[in-house]
């Protein structure tokens, strides 16, 4: 199935999935923005071998927060989640929300991917790790689906309010999405609640998650979608939203908050470890030099090992972690993006805040697991380094992570 069955359990349940490979190369599978046991993240070759063709591996886990997560094959993972292996993990919060007083009285979650096909829809074979778009915005595709299919038609009750779980699996576009005509407000992002807030557009850079209640109106001017901004400023529609069944009454009550988590510390600013990410290299800035595995080279010879980006002068830097932090220690990470593309930056294990220097994509105080960093831009985050393990930290533009933007830290 495109994408993967939802996997849905309640938050402080265990998932247990066996992974059996059948395909003709490795595989893991990473369960993205759970705060999960470190030996059971799929993150390959760090936390676990990859699994050989025929073989099989157990993932038993707690996943300790409600919200909108994903799972996705985490090797070759570009190639692999470009063709399709990911799909949606949903955490039901224990406490009520569905039904309650201003929430929403059903949910959708939408799976949005993107997909590089050729006339007769087949998906282009021969471009998996093309340098040339490793070394610019990624394997960029030209295809947009909604739950695996082009343009559908999705329905509504007039006057309902809907809860939609966003998500981009896409490996390097960047979705610009918008709801016109749906009074849409976030509440959550990357699975953690945001006070309700009205949107115009909603950003999601790969990996990341919205959700967001919309209500349908009871006679709409126009017709209802969920709009893309392909990139030169003229949205098109990638799913329709119809009205069918008898009206409702609209919901008049403010939209109703999700419950806390309730799990996650607060980072403790007075006292940070502070550490530095910096982002070299790519098409018309590239870098002077960087190490990759334990060398130092030069844009060319770099090139030719197929590592064309670096974090702090390191490219692909698995040998060693990027920092070390103290169980229960708050770490501060300035991240500098010096390249001119986007990146999308993942942490493994943890969540974070994003504080007041936020760069122009993000909201200071949202909590992540995926942060979007612009173009010369410098942000900052913080997080309790509360979850023991080595956990990697990489952009999920999947042909800049395979091209050198991959590292690891630790928590012991
Ligand atoms: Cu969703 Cu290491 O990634
Ligand atoms: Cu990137």
């Amino acid at each position: 199935m495109i994408p993967g069955p939802e996997i849905r359990i309640t938050a402080g349940e265990r998932v247990r999935h066996r992974l059996v490979n059948d395909l003709p190369q490795p595989t893991a599978v990473h369960w993205h923005g759970i705060r999960i046991e470190n030996a059971m993240d799929g993150a390959a070759p760090l936390t676990q071998a990859a699994v050989p063709p025929g073989g099989t591996f157990d993932y038993d886990f707690v996943a300790p927060d409600p919200g909108t997560y994903w799972y996705h094959s985490h090797d070759r993972g570009f190639e692999q989640v470009a063709r399709g292996l990911a799909g949606p993990l949903i955490v039901d919060d224990r406490a009520p929300w569905l039904g309650e007083q201003g929430a929403a009285t059903r949910e959708l979650t939408l799976v949005l991917d993107d997909w590089l096909l050729d006339a007769d829809a087949a998906i282009v074979e021969d471009r998996w790790d093309d340098l040339h778009s490793a070394a610019h915005d990624g394997r960029m595709c030209n295809t947009v689906t909604v739950n695996g299919s082009a343009y559908p038609e999705l329905h509504m009750q007039p006057g309902e309010r809907v809860r939609l779980r966003l998500m981009n699996t896409a490996t390097a576009r960047i979705l610009a999405l918008a709801l016109p005509g749906l009074s849409p407000h976030l509440i959550a992002l990357d699975g953690h609640p945001v006070p309700p807030r009205a949107v115009e557009t909603i950003l999601l850079g790969p990996a990341q998650r919205a959700d967001v209640v919309i209500d349908m109106p009871l006679a709409a001017d126009a017709p209802t979608a969920l709009l893309l901004d392909p990139g030169n400023g003229e949205w098109v529609d990638v799913a329709a939203f119809v009205a069918t069944g008898e009206p409702l009454a609209p919901v008049e009550d403010d939209v109703r908050p999700l419950p806390g988590w309730g799990t996650l510390s607060a980072p403790n600013l007075s006292d940070p470890q502070r550490e530095v990410l910096l982002m070299e290299g790519g098409a018309m800035r590239g870098m002077s030099e960087a190490v990759y595995r334990g060398e130092t080279m030069d844009f060319r010879e770099l090139a030719s090992n197929g590592m064309v980006w670096a974090f702090n002068g390191v490219a692909h830097g698995m040998d060693a972690p990027m920092f070390r932090a103290a169980l229960g220690r708050t770490v501060h990470l300035e991240m500098t993006n010096r390249s001119v593309f986007p990146h999308a930056i993942h942490l493994h294990g943890h969540h974070f805040e994003v504080l007041a220097r936020s760069g122009a994509l993000n909201t200071p105080g949202d909590v992540r697991d995926t942060v979007l960093i612009g173009a010369d831009e410098t942000l900052e985050i913080a997080f309790v380094a509360d979850n023991p393990g080595q956990w990697m930290l990489h952009c999920h533009m999947l042909s800049h992570q395979k091209a050198g933007m991959m590292g690891w830290f630790e928590v012991a």
